[in-house]
């Protein structure tokens, strides 16, 4: 049921760049890209609006976190972009995801895919427990904010490579993983901590992986994606 593909993340600050960035692919290859914060704030809707014309398939990651009504409401706006996947923090909690659920579905029945985020990687579990006040430990907070999210009817949740096969046995296969963290093998590592090439995390049933830096920074950034897509699919 799920299509796997690989996200290319436009961590860019503006338009121009993003449009720079994806005028070096071939005019028939539109790779399934994700605008994030910074790229959104920067344009609004424009942008969103300039790269579904241009043939992408979208992933609008503004990880929302309010109220229900609120989400509710934010999430039928967005619903009406045509974008094909949107994110929430599941910290917001079950009614706030089942209300996103509802102002997401459009009229005839149709949403984009709804993905929650559990912890953010950056928490570590020191920040869980001592400032969060969370004494359960990590992996099982993350698998039971999934499990709150698949209950409420949302399609996944972004997680890291190494957690995918954990939130599928508890959350169902069909669950999807949205997991970043993928860098090629000897590649620049950044600042990302836990990570897995394309090909570990295609063979550790991720249903998405989402690349950035190694793409978009790459001499090559065709070659780069081709090979993400090659590695991951298999
Ligand atoms: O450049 P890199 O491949 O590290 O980019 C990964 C992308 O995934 C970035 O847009 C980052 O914000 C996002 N992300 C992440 N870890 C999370 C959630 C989102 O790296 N837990």
């Amino acid at each position: 049921m799920s299509a796997r593909d690989v996200i290319v993340a436009l961590d860019f600050p503006t338009g121009a760049e993003t449009l720079a960035f994806l005028d070096r692919f071939p005019a028939g290859e539109k790779p399934f890209v994700k605008i994030g914060m910074e790229l959104y704030y920067a344009e609004g809707p424009a942008v969103v609006r300039a790269l579904k014309e241009r043939g992408h398939r979208i992933f609008l990651d503004l990880k929302l976190h309010d109220i229900p009504n609120t989400v509710k409401r934010a999430m039928s706006v967005l619903s009406r972009l045509e974008v094909d996947m949107v994110n929430l923090h599941a910290a917001g909690a079950s009614e706030m995801m089942r209300a996103a659920v509802e102002g997401l579905t459009r009229p005839d029945g149709s949403r984009p895919l709804l993905i929650a985020v559990t912890q953010l990687t950056s928490t570590g579990p020191e920040t869980l427990k001592r400032e969060l006040l969370i004494d359960t430990p990590m992996e099982e907070t993350v698998l039971s904010y999934a499990q709150n999210a698949a209950a409420s009817g949302l399609d996944g949740v972004v997680c890291s490579p190494l957690e995918a096969a954990a939130v599928k046995s508890r959350c169902g296969r069909d669950f999807l993983t949205v997991t970043p963290g993928i860098r090629f093998s000897g590649g620049d590592v950044g600042d990302q901590k836990r990570i897995m090439t394309p090909a570990r995390a295609g063979k550790a049933g991720c249903d998405y992986i989402v690349v950035g830096r190694p793409i978009t920074q790459a001499p090559d950034v065709v070659e780069a994606y081709r090979r993400a897509a090659k590695d991951f699919l298999g």
